[in-house]
């Protein structure tokens, strides 16, 4: 899983709040063309449960915390976000759900490309097939 990794954010810290900021290809490793928000999401939830052919994402808990738990087939590995000075770039072709919400969280996902349903592995099965095609360490 060699592509997934943390980004540290910049971190403007000043007396009157702290301020960070994210520029597509600069922060993050693609152009962003979309952000969506999860919140208000109730206790013991999941989101998530699928990968994506082609999207790239980048995840930050804005507020509060929760866990990305991410497998390519080789390797499932846990990531927990909880400040809003770093976050997860999450390739295509990894399988990812969204877990252990805290209270209050608010998670920034922003992603390379519009919503296109179509770019959704629901699927197992697929999953697997896509990445025995695909060969490769995500
Ligand atoms: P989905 O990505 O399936 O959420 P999760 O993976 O957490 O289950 O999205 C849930 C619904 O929201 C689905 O009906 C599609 C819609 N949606 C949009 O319309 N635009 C978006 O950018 C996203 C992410 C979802």
């Amino acid at each position: 899983m060699s592509r997934v990794r943390i980004i540290n954010l910049p971190k403007i810290q000043d007396l009157r709040g702290n301020l960070s900021f994210i520029e597509g290809g600069a922060h993050v490793p693609f152009p962003i063309a979309r952000a969506y928000w999860i919140y208000d999401v109730p206790g013991g939830e999941a989101r998530g449960g699928h990968a994506y052919r082609t999207l790239h994402e980048f995840i930050v808990a804005v507020a509060g915390s929760l866990d990305v738990v991410l497998d390519d087939g080789c390797e499932v590995r846990r990531y927990t976000l909880n400040r809003s000075y770093y976050g997860l770039y999450v390739p295509p072709l990894v399988w990812r759900s969204m877990e252990n919400f805290s209270t209050n969280a608010l998670v920034l996902n922003l992603a390379s490309g519009p919503y296109d349903a179509e770019d959704y592995v629901r699927d197992p099965a697929e999953f697997g097939a896509l990445i025995a095609r695909a060969g490769g360490d995500a």
